[in-house]
């Protein structure tokens, strides 16, 4: 409500104070607290950010109680359903929807700017043929810092947007990259005619005998929909882990692709965007029927640190929006592909098991985005290690848009978080003979 406040009261020394409620558009409030130390003495103490808004966004809205999913305001169901992923990605580093000559001046900046550096080209002879694709897109992203640093001005909005813009233009070609090294096949270049999904799946699966998409743009149009539609997916999710590493490295004024390099970083994990990976290797580990109900109750004991890979999320308590239109898409992928894949019958039973056990009832968790995303990718030939990858190409888009929201913004102080110190009060130091 309108001029709300909060009243904290410290029952110590009965000092009390109150703080303004900063209102939403949609979604809770949040209580301006920036004041309380200098107030009160005292921080706030929230580990994992379950009750902080870190900054305000006009990006992306989710509601986790009632799964809704919403980039500058539109439905993710709509996007998915009617938008390319650059249409979605132009949306979200604008604002709004782009009209036709917008977006084909935008995907042809992206075509232009798919080419990388040969010098560039040459970091990948430094990686070891089986080193993570993962690793490599770390590496050669940040290292894109060191070709576009004394260029960049980034109190510049024009050449923020050619960051932005290059960022997203290069990141298929680099991760198609990662995986052509990792399994011995020469570079393929970027080509101009070719869509963002169908550049990719073109610099990914092409021989040097055979273009994978031929002069005819003959590829099945089902791969190159069911590719666009995880990218739109996977675009934006407000300030997840890496999005909030990219925005608290870039509020120290680094390197933008520095900073998109450590939100890489962070999305590799596999409570993040590594899960997709991890929901693969489960299955694998599972690996039949029989062997289901063992797993759900491993899951279950807090002593085996086991858990359902691409179940539960932070925010979405009752279903994840992604999760609901991915696993349709399964279903067509899987009969386009003609693929029986056995993981996908598996995933299904993890699935219908789960929803019906009272511990993961009570605790709220639900199939994920990650659940069923790498059973398309696999059925698309993606190898698993890739699967990451993917997800970061994708995401590239939202953390390009969170940096130009943030950089818009002239006031944003460096993010610099205190801490509740538990550790040894003040001693003297002790010569080593002492000890
Ligand atoms: N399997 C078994 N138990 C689980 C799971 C799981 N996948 N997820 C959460 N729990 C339990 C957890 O043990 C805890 O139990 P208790 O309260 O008894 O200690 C309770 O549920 C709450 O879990 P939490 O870890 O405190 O919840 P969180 O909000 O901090 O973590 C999560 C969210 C996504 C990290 C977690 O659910 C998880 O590790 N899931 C598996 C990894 C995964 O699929 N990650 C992809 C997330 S979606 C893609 C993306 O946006 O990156």
């Amino acid at each position: 409500m309108a001029n709300d406040t909060l009243l904290i009261k410290h029952t110590g020394n009965g000092k009390q104070v109150e703080y303004p409620l900063l209102q939403s558009t949609l979604g809770a409030d949040a209580v301006e607290i920036r004041n309380l130390y200098k107030d009160m003495g005292c921080f706030t103490h929230d580990p994992g950010f379950v009750s902080t808004a870190s900054c305000s966004s006009k990006i992306t809205y989710i509601d986790g109680d009632n799964g809704v999913l919403l980039y500058r305001g539109y439905p993710i169901e709509q996007l998915a359903d009617q938008c390319e992923f650059t249409e979605v990605a132009y949306l979200l580093m604008h604002g709004e929807l782009p009209n036709q000559q917008q977006l084909l001046n935008f995907n042809q900046e992206i075509n232009d700017r798919a080419v990388i550096h040969e010098s560039l080209r040459k970091f990948f002879d430094g990686f070891h043929y089986d080193a993570h694709p993962m690793a490599m897109l770390v590496g050669v992203v940040g290292s894109l810092s060191a070709f576009y640093h004394s260029e960049m001005n980034i109190k510049d909005p024009v050449q923020r947007l050619r960051a932005a813009t290059r960022l997203i233009g290069k990141m298929p070609t680099i991760a198609a990259a990662s995986f052509r090294h990792s399994v011995g096949r020469p570079f393929v270049y970027p080509r101009i005619d070719l869509s963002y999904c169908e550049n990719f799946l073109n610099m990914m699966f092409s021989r040097s005998s055979q273009n994978y998409i031929d002069q005819n743009h003959y590829i099945d149009p089902g791969y190159v929909k069911a590719l666009n539609l995880l990218f739109i997916l996977h675009a934006d999710h407000e300030q997840n882990a890496s999005t909030s590493t990219v925005r608290l490295a870039a509020s120290t004024g680094a390197n933008p692709y520095a900073c998109i390099a450590a939100g890489i970083a962070a999305l590799w994990g596999p409570a993040h965007g590594g899960a997709n990976e991890a929901v693969l290797n489960m299955l694998a580990e599972i690996g039949t029927l029989e062997n289901v109900p063992k797993y759900i109750a491993k899951a279950k004991d807090h002593n085996d640190p086991f858990r359902l890979m691409g179940f539960g999320h932070r925010v979405y308590k009752n279903f994840d929006p992604r999760a609901t239109i991915i696993r349709k898409t399964c279903y067509q992928v899987l009969e386009k592909t003609q693929s029986n894949d056995p993981l996908f019958e598996l995933a299904l039973a993890v699935e219908e098991q789960a929803l019906k056990d009272d511990y993961f009832i009570e605790k709220k968790l639900y199939p994920n985005v990650d659940f069923y995303s790498g059973i398309i990718y696999k059925a698309l030939n993606i190898p698993v290690e890739m699967f990451t990858v993917m997800f970061a190409i994708a995401r590239t888009a939202g953390w390009v848009a969170h940096w130009l929201e943030m950089m818009e913004d002239s006031s944003m102080p460096i993010s610099r978080p205190r801490q509740l110190y538990v550790g040894p009060p003040r001693r003297d130091f002790l010569n080593i003979h002492n000890r």
